[in-house]
């Protein structure tokens, strides 16, 4: 059985009042979850604060994207080490936002899978389809790709380190959340495709879902077989909605 994680990625969103605002209300409701990993992704600058205020909980932190070098001349960047330093247990590689905004390509997110792993942290790998994708029926070409480029780098037994985000670009910020079924078919063809090279691995591996993920919606897709929680943005912001989802996800076990 594998124990859900559901995180919340905060995007470029807080500040040291609203901080301390959702961590205490995060904190405060986390006690009813007992079955389901529980972890927050904020803003570099927020995570100090975190270390401090989660110190105690069961609650992991992490941080939402990392350098590939190690140190120096690289301004603006955040070294894996840096991140471990301040308690990080989890990195988010290959977010949506990055690879379109910020031009990551796969074979940049499959280094910073490398390097995350390396240093000790768990990689949570985000892969997905855009909307014209999807129309053109090439989903399970551009994950497969996504996938593969991390797997050819760091072979198969790698991905047991991490953690896989399914993340339908156009679910992502929208209120478009796929069906439970849509995103069963992708997280089956996820973990299928990994079978096929380590039915262990297969097995173990959690595949969140993310893309709209809302209290009324979490339980249907936390429901289906492939689906261990959730990656959540805007709900992951008020405690309350985000809180629901992580009961959702504990009521799925
Ligand atoms: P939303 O939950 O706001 O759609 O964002 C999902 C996401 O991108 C999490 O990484």
């Amino acid at each position: 059985m594998r124990q859900p994680l559901v995180a919340g990625n905060w995007k470029m969103n807080g500040s040291v009042g609203s901080v301390r605002e959702l961590l205490a209300g995060i904190k405060a409701g986390i006690g009813a979850i007992d079955k389901c990993e529980v972890a927050v992704c904020p803003p570099y600058i927020f995570i100090p604060q975190a270390q401090t205020e989660l110190a105690g909980t069961p609650i992991p932190w992490g941080g939402q994207n990392l350098s590939t070098e190690t140190s120096g001349a690289f301004t603006g960047e955040v070294a894996a080490s840096m991140l471990l330093d301040f308690g990080c247990t989890y990195v988010i590689v290959g977010h949506s936002e990055r690879r379109t905004l910020y031009g990551e390509d796969d074979a940049l997110v499959a280094k910073k899978f490398a390097v995350a792993r390396a240093a000790g942290l768990k990689p949570i790998l985000c892969v997905g389809e855009t909307l014209d994708e999807r129309e053109k029926g090439v989903t399970e070409e551009v994950v497969a790709r996504q996938l593969d480029a991390v797997i050819k780098l760091e072979g198969i037994k790698a991905l047991a380190d991490g953690v896989i985000a399914y993340e339908p670009v156009w679910a992502i910020g929208t209120g478009k959340t796929a069906t439970p079924e849509q995103a069963q078919e992708v997280h089956a063809f996820i973990r299928g495709r990994i079978k096929t090279r380590d039915a262990g691995v297969a097995e173990k591996l959690r595949i969140q879902y993310g893309g709209s993920m809302k209290p009324d919606n979490a339980a249907e897709l936390m429901a289906k077989p492939d689906i261990d929680g959730g990656l959540i943005g805007g709900a992951s912001l008020k405690a309350k909605d985000f809180l629901g989802i992580c009961k959702a996800a504990n009521d799925s076990v």
